[in-house]
């Protein structure tokens, strides 16, 4: 039934009523009415819209009662329509007042419920990072020499062509610096002198030297950069181990011990060594250091019977360049050539740990592609 239907608006003359005794059947019809409607109130803007349809002061359903009911309304009647809203005022007030506690509550329950923890979800895994194989292998090396009583040291990638190149008795139009094309960094015009990205780590051999007293005994582990196209054995940026060792009284038989010793320790007992005649400006003589090839055993042939795809049937991998350091050197640090004698190695860290682990594209050290990382934790 429409609240209009209740005749809030008409006196009670009008809706002919004329005896207390039809008062309270009249305020029945009312409450049944608030109780019809009271029920569809669920939730805080409901319930205002509620509130002020039956308590607002200007046109609430209780003031047009006692406006249009009771003001006007013969003294006989008074008395019951006064009795009769009093106790309807205190029911809806006392009703909706109870609901809006209710309300209240069940919005705060809802919203701890929102807010609570289950303890029974299973929890959110982040994976946890590893060394980079790089990384590994560079700590493989150095814990190699460390236990023989070589220190690390480490030194700038940017260079001079100075430690680069000069102080290793590379001089300028020397034809080996064709091999190493290098990249140099273009520096605001006026700017004294030249610097480039480091092409080995060699120049930490004069560095050192310049700042030590012999004997020395160190290893240089580090990035260096060359002008390469990648390739799957070329990368412009790629990784180098130096090694120095100088003293009174070094010998080829110390050089070549060292390196046996190191080799043997990283492939494992059972691989050889050999060394060839090669050249480097600030080594005298100089040698390039051969393993005979791990994956085919120094056979050169394949398991099924063909060439070993590795060493290409050579049976030898070109490991490393080395050799006596060259006495031209000792004149730029300052140290006597006729009392000192060492030798000096470098080898590339990338190539090392492909033939070690067995990768055949140097270029996937520098993708980071987690497929590959996850194979060495
Ligand atoms: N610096 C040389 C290179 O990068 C390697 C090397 C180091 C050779 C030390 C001899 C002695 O090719």
């Amino acid at each position: 039934m429409p609240i209009s239907d209740l005749g809030l608006d008409k006196t009670l003359a009008a809706l002919g009523v004329a005896q207390a005794s039809q008062v309270p059947a009249l305020f029945a019809e009312v409450r049944a009415h608030f109780e019809g409607h009271f029920k569809t109130v669920h939730d805080e803007s409901e319930w205002k819209m509620f509130r002020d349809r039956w308590l607002g002061r200007k046109s609430g359903v209780l003031t047009q009662i006692t406006e249009n009911w009771l003001k006007p309304a013969t003294p006989e009647l008074k008395r019951a329509v006064g009795a009769s809203l009093n106790e309807l005022r205190a029911y809806v007030e006392t009703q909706i007042e109870a609901r809006r506690t209710a309300i209240e509550s069940g919005a705060e329950e809802a919203a701890l419920a929102r807010g609570r923890i289950d303890l029974s979800l299973p929890g959110v895994i982040r994976p946890v990072g590893s060394r980079h194989l790089i990384r590994q292998v560079f700590q493989e090396i150095e814990d190699i020499f460390f236990s023989i009583g070589f220190s690390i040291v480490e030194g700038p990638e940017i260079e001079t062509p100075y430690y680069n190149f000069e102080a290793l008795n590379i001089p300028e139009f020397h034809p080996v610096r064709d091999d190493m094309d290098t990249f140099y960094i273009d520096l605001p015009k006026g700017a004294p002198g030249q610097l480039l990205l480091r092409t080995h780590t060699s120049p930490m051999q004069i560095r050192t030297m310049e700042k030590r007293k012999p004997p020395v005994r160190i290893i240089v582990p580090g990035k260096v950069y060359r002008r390469d196209n990648p390739d799957a054995t070329h990368s412009f940026i790629f990784h180098q181990v130096e090694g120095l060792a100088v003293d009174s009284d070094i010998t080829f038989c110390d050089f070549t011990g060292t390196i046996e010793y190191f080799v043997k320790q990283f492939f494992g007992p059972s691989v050889k060594t050999r060394f060839r005649p090669s050249y480097f400006p600030f080594t005298e003589p100089s040698v390039e250091f051969d393993v005979s090839c791990p994956f085919c055993s120094g056979t050169g042939s394949s398991a099924g019977g063909g060439t070993c795809s590795k060493c290409k049937g050579a049976a030898w991998i070109e490991l490393f360049g080395a050799g006596m350091v060259d006495p031209a050197v000792y004149g730029f640090v300052n140290y006597d050539a006729k009392k000192v004698s060492g030798f000096a190695f470098g080898m590339g860290v990338d190539r090392l740990a492909m033939l070690k682990y067995g990768i055949d594209d140097i270029q996937v050290f520098f993708q980071n592609d987690v497929r590959f990382l996850r194979q060495f934790p």
